[in-house]
């Protein structure tokens, strides 16, 4: 496999500029369909991890659809309109980007396959748009209705969508998303709504999976600046500045002549005043906590300390901007502007010790739509990818409650749909309906990789998924993975929202269809935007070997 695509991807003859027609087409497919199939084997809670190592020695280990692609180097085109599915995929639900790319490299097998039976390809695209439209119709109707309120379906939903990473304590950590997700949404009407910014990740390593934990409030990895300052202040009232509590040096080069002993000594005390003021007027405006996002100077920090204001500084703009939202807080570009309005309000602002080093807990604000998730880890690897499967879980649980509907998981609902659009091609009949019944067996390569990652027959077990699924109580029979047999997922609670599944179609459907329409590929002259080819024709280095 490995040197027929190498050699597969000296795509063209040296100098020339133009590929057409049919080898356009097929060094396409030929590019997509590697890029799916390097994220194959990532697939379900059976499937392997990756490791990415880039020019500079660094690691990352991940199962992640998204993460494997944006990070793997990518040169050709075809292959950079793989990744973008992946992108929208995460983009659009956070969740199912290894499904989506895996279902675009599925319908352009299969459109090989049609084109090398001297299909046209404009047959071919319209049978995939008719098919698209109708499987993800399919999928709405076998989608079931679920309370929002259902915090089992939510945890089993997180569950799902953690599978497979991290395997130490991912079930806590999906109760922990669960929860999170739950407490952030809002009811708008008949709609439910998730605000994804209300849910600060925050990381630490150290501990374990297990020890990650839910905060309500927000989680800054940052220690209070002065030893003599409290270690917790309640009630607080939090000033957000975004200037330095120092005393800037000039930006042109300036010389201070002095030449006197006391003349030093006013300069000094001319510092040290304008700090003293600036402390005078956050004590003015009544705060109990100061957040700065650039630097306090050491003098300040004194005058701060006396007045027993807590102070915390280089905090990072996205941790000052969820600090505002969640209390309340405006924050203030001078610090002589800053008044009592402008401050937030938190019940308690503490620093605690997470793995030796002090982090800033600001809990109880005024938001109590703003939490924290801080995810620990044995290793930075581990916690990073735990990270990952947050942001994962997080997405698919925040979509279910904002659609209220779900499909029943492990290749479940790919098989019956999969079934359902095999009646449907017999009605659209002549050569369009090939296309449709290549998009049905398309989908059905995700239970057949959940059974390769299971060790199963392939074959055998679309076969038997098949006959089941024609029975009418095998709507929920998939691939159970851990036992290696075919099983009913609705049983075993693999439950996965709905959108998840029809943006990988609409995703997938469309890439592929703009990969089958293309059959001319001309060397640009490299004036214009996008995506370009490298000299002498459409090599790549795609960074792995296939
Ligand atoms: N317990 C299980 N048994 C069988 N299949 C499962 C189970 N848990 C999850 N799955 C299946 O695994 C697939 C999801 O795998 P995975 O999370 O690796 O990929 P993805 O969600 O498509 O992409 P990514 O998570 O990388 O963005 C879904 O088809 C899901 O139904
Ligand atoms: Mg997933």
């Amino acid at each position: 496999m490995a040197q027929d695509m190498n050699q597969q991807m000296v795509f063209l003859p040296e100098g020339t500029k133009r590929t057409r027609g049919r080898d356009a087409q097929r060094i396409n497919i030929l590019i997509a369909r590697a890029v799916a199939n390097a994220v194959k084997s990532t697939l379900g809670p059976k499937g392997m991890d990756k490791m990415i190592v880039d020019d500079l020695g660094d690691v990352i280990i991940s199962n992640d659809g998204a993460t494997i692609l944006s990070e793997m180097s990518i040169e050709h085109p075809a292959g950079k309109m793989m990744v973008e599915v992946a992108k929208t995929q995460d983009a659009e639900v956070g969740d199912g980007t290894t499904t989506a790319v895996i279902i675009a490299g599925g319908l352009l097998e299969k459109a090989e396959k049609l084109l090398n039976d001297e299909i046209h390809p404009s047959i071919i695209i319209k049978g995939y748009r008719l098919a698209a439209v109708k499987a993800k119709e399919l999928y709405t109707d076998i989608a079931e209705e679920i309370s929002i309120k259902d915090s089992q379906v939510m945890r089993q939903i997180a569950i799902t969508s953690m599978a497979g990473r991290s395997a130490e304590g991912a079930d806590e950590l999906a109760e922990l998303v669960m929860k999170a997700v739950m407490q952030v949404a809002v009811e708008e009407g008949n709609k439910v709504v998730v605000d994804l910014d209300n849910i600060k990740v925050e990381k630490k390593v150290g501990g374990s999976i297990k020890d990650s934990q839910l905060v309500q409030g927000i989680v800054i990895d940052k220690e209070i600046v002065h030893s003599g300052m409290p270690r917790v202040v309640e009630n607080a009232k939090i000033a957000l500045v975004d200037a330095a509590m120092e005393i800037k040096s000039p930006e042109t080069d300036t010389k201070v002549q002095i030449s006197d002993p006391e003349q030093l000594q006013a300069f000094l005390d001319q510092e040290e005043s304008i700090l003293k003021k600036m402390v005078e007027t956050v004590k003015k405006s009544g705060a109990n906590v100061v957040i700065c996002q650039k630097g306090i100077d050491d003098i300040a920090q004194h005058y701060l300390a006396k007045e027993g204001i807590v102070a915390v500084r280089r905090v990072k703009k996205s941790d000052m901007d969820a600090i505002a939202k969640a209390t309340g807080a405006k924050v203030a570009s001078r610090i002589k502007d800053l008044t009592a309005e402008d401050l937030g309000k938190s019940k308690i602002v503490r620093e605690k010790k997470v793995a030796g080093d002090n982090m800033v807990f600001i809990e109880g604000c005024k938001n109590p739509k703003s939490v924290s998730l801080l995810v620990r880890g044995g290793s930075e690897h581990v916690m990073d990818e735990a990270e990952r499967a947050v942001h994962d879980a997080v997405g698919a649980v925040a979509s279910a409650l904002n659609d209220g509907k779900i499909l029943y998981g492990g290749g479940s609902c790919e098989a019956e749909v999969a079934s359902k659009l095999r009646d449907y091609a017999k009605t659209v009949g002549g050569r369009e309906q090939l296309a449709v019944e290549a998009f049905a067996e398309a989908l059905e390569i995700i239970p057949r990789t959940l059974a390769e990652t299971a060790g199963m027959d392939s074959i055998d077990t679309l076969v038997a998924l098949r006959s089941r699924h024609s029975a009418k109580d095998g709507k929920t029979i998939g691939v159970n993975v851990y036992t290696a047999k075919l099983d009913d997922m609705k049983k075993n609670k693999v439950i996965e929202p709905l959108k998840v599944k029809t943006q990988a179609i609409t995703s997938g459907s469309e890439v592929a269809e703009m990969l089958l329409r293309i059959d001319d590929i001309i060397a640009g002259s490299g004036k214009s935007k996008g995506p370009q080819m490298p000299p002498g024709g459409m090599g790549g280095d795609m960074g792995m070997d296939m």
